[in-house]
């Protein structure tokens, strides 16, 4: 007997099915996924990333940050990433519509990045950090950025404004202060923009808040 059309057909509709399984299904389920409009609120979320922050998400993305931190917090029930603070609530589907590529992460070396921007706003910390990490975090094992930064001979008007606070082992040499490039400030200003605690439709907050 020729089983050849029964084959032809059987592997047809495996891959028939995880077409339809895989791809058109969850397109058809997220693909329209829209920002929400909280009319109690009049909040729109979530929002795209904006000008200096779009900038710095490119080098979030250039330098690798994803590779050691997730941006995805499990939901209750799910893992202790709640109780860990590194949200109020998990991340849903609809968190994600204008990120490209969405860096979800899979390796928790570091923390989880989704809600930064709320947990750390402080710019000094962060210039401090990225300079070296362990100017803030003892022993950390995240690799400083100092390329990010450039040492400069401080001018006649004395230290500027924006020279990283550094203290004991990491203070520059004297007459010298340590300057953020503007890589490192639209790295900042994407951090700081990483926020989550807004309430969506699927994803309500908890209800203490
Ligand atoms: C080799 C892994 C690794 C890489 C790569 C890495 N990090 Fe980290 N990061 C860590 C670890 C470990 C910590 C926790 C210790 C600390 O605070 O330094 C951390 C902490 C942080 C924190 C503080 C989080 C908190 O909750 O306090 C921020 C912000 C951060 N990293 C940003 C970045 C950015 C931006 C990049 C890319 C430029 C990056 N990291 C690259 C490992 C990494």
């Amino acid at each position: 007997m020729n089983y050849g059309p029964l084959l032809f057909l059987g592997i047809l509709f495996t891959l028939a099915a995880s077409w339809l399984g895989l791809v058109v299904m969850p397109v058809k389920q997220l693909g329209s996924l829209q920002p929400d409009l909280n009319t109690n609120t009049s909040v729109v979320f979530p929002k795209p990333v904006p000008g200096e922050a779009a900038q710095g998400r490119e080098h979030y993305r250039s330098l690798g940050c994803n590779y050691c931190h997730t941006q995805q917090v499990r939901r209750e029930g799910f893992g202790s990433d709640i109780e860990r603070g590194w949200g109020k609530r998990g991340s849903v589907a609809r968190d994600y519509i204008y990120d490209r590529p969405v860096f979800l992460g899979s390796s928790r070396t570091g923390p989880d990045l989704t809600n930064i921007g709320e947990r750390q706003p402080s710019y000094e910390w962060h210039y401090s950090h990225l300079y070296n990490p362990r100017t803030t975090s003892k022993g950390s094992v995240m690799p400083p950025y100092a390329f990010l930064f450039e040492l400069r001979p401080i001018g006649p008007d004395g230290p500027s404004t924006d020279a990283v606070k550094l203290g004991g082992e990491f203070t520059p040499k004297s007459g010298y202060e340590v300057l953020p490039k503007p890589e490192a400030k639209q790295l900042v200003e994407y951090l700081r923009s990483l926020k989550s605690s807004v309430e969506l439709p699927e994803a309500p907050l908890p209800k203490s808040e």
